[in-house]
């Protein structure tokens, strides 16, 4: 088993935050996903005076990232912790505001090929799938208590599902006598779940449902609504934020915050813009970046990435 993380779009994302790193006596920046530390690991050695603040709700990702980055230790301050703290976190610290904030979202590598985390549909396990394995409500707590109505809520609305319905009509048959035990028992009862034409197209018909619970059982998207808005008020004038997606859920949340803060308050129809109503962030480039080919062929993980980008123009 490998348990390791190719890092996505690495020399992107430093390129990206560069411009508001380099040229700064003290620059500091958060790694809100710190994951196995690849992202942390490039920038402490391109910046040689930068302070990272590295988050991770992952303990075992804390303790791969911590060995990786020993010889960094007196520059990166690393917390066990859900991103949607960072403001508190930064408090902590004593600091008001960074220069750039980085999200690699979802899951890593790592907690993938940790078979018994119950990440994967192709390996038998416990139906866990929490990232932080100290608190939560794991994927068997839900597919056990929760109503038909809300399986089906989550199945069609975080995993996209069109047959929600007749999977969780049949989860709800299984579990009545206890037969949902494991990620085998639950990937299995989908594909049966699933009309053989519909099976045939589209990849592992297990796929979406395990998206969304694990979505749910992190709290994925809800987290990522608080965490956006409280971090951007936190980039100082010309600090960056750099967010890497990789499903539309999670994207289109980017997006939209993105969207909001970039635009002018003042209200249409003035001849003139408001100075105080002005927007304070700009987009970095339109749009969202993609991996290239070269890179999709050297990761897989790469291949669903989106990855946008906001300065901070204005105090
Ligand atoms: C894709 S990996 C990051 C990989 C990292 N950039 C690297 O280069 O090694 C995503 C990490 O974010 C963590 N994570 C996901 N959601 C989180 C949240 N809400 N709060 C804190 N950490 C989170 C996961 O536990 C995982 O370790």
């Amino acid at each position: 088993m490998k348990l390791e993380h190719t890092s996505v779009l690495l020399n992107r994302c430093i390129t990206v935050l560069s411009t508001s790193l380099e040229n700064k006596e003290k620059p500091v920046l958060v790694d809100a996903t710190l994951g196995l530390g690849g992202h942390s690991l490039a920038l402490l050695e391109k910046f040689p005076n930068l302070q990272i603040i590295g988050i991770d709700r992952d303990k075992s990702a804390i303790d791969k990232a911590s060995q990786r980055l020993s010889s960094h230790l007196d520059r990166i301050t690393i917390f066990h912790a859900v991103y949607d703290q960072t403001p508190k976190l930064l408090d902590s610290l004593g600091i008001s505001s960074v220069d750039g904030i980085l999200f690699d979202l979802g899951t890593s590598s790592m907690q993938l090929d940790q078979s018994e985390r119950g990440f994967s549909y192709a390996q038998s396990a416990p139906l866990d799938m929490r990232m932080d394995q100290s608190s939560g409500i794991t994927a068997q707590e839900i597919i056990d208590s929760y109503s038909r109505g809300e399986l089906i809520r989550i199945i069609r609305s975080y995993g996209e599902e069109k047959f929600a319905q007749r999977i969780v009509d049949n989860i709800i048959e299984a579990r009545a006598s206890g037969l949902i035990k494991s990620t085998s028992d639950l990937a299995d009862l989908i594909k049966r779940s699933i009309p053989a034409p519909a099976r045939r197209l589209g990849g592992n018909p297990a796929k979406r449902t395990f998206q969304a619970l694990r979505i749910e059982v992190n709290q994925e998207l809800a987290i990522l609504e608080r965490a956006i808005p409280a971090c951007l008020e936190r980039l100082n004038v010309g600090g960056r934020m750099v967010v890497m997606s990789f499903q539309s859920l999670e994207d289109k949340i980017v997006k939209n915050f993105f969207t909001q803060a970039t635009e002018s308050k003042t209200p249409l129809g003035l001849p003139i813009e408001i100075k105080a109503l002005s927007a304070k962030f700009s987009l970095v480039f339109n749009g969202s970046q993609k991996a290239s080919d070269a890179e999709i062929l050297d990761n897989s993980r790469a291949k669903s990435v989106r990855l946008r980008a906001i300065e901070r123009v204005a105090a």
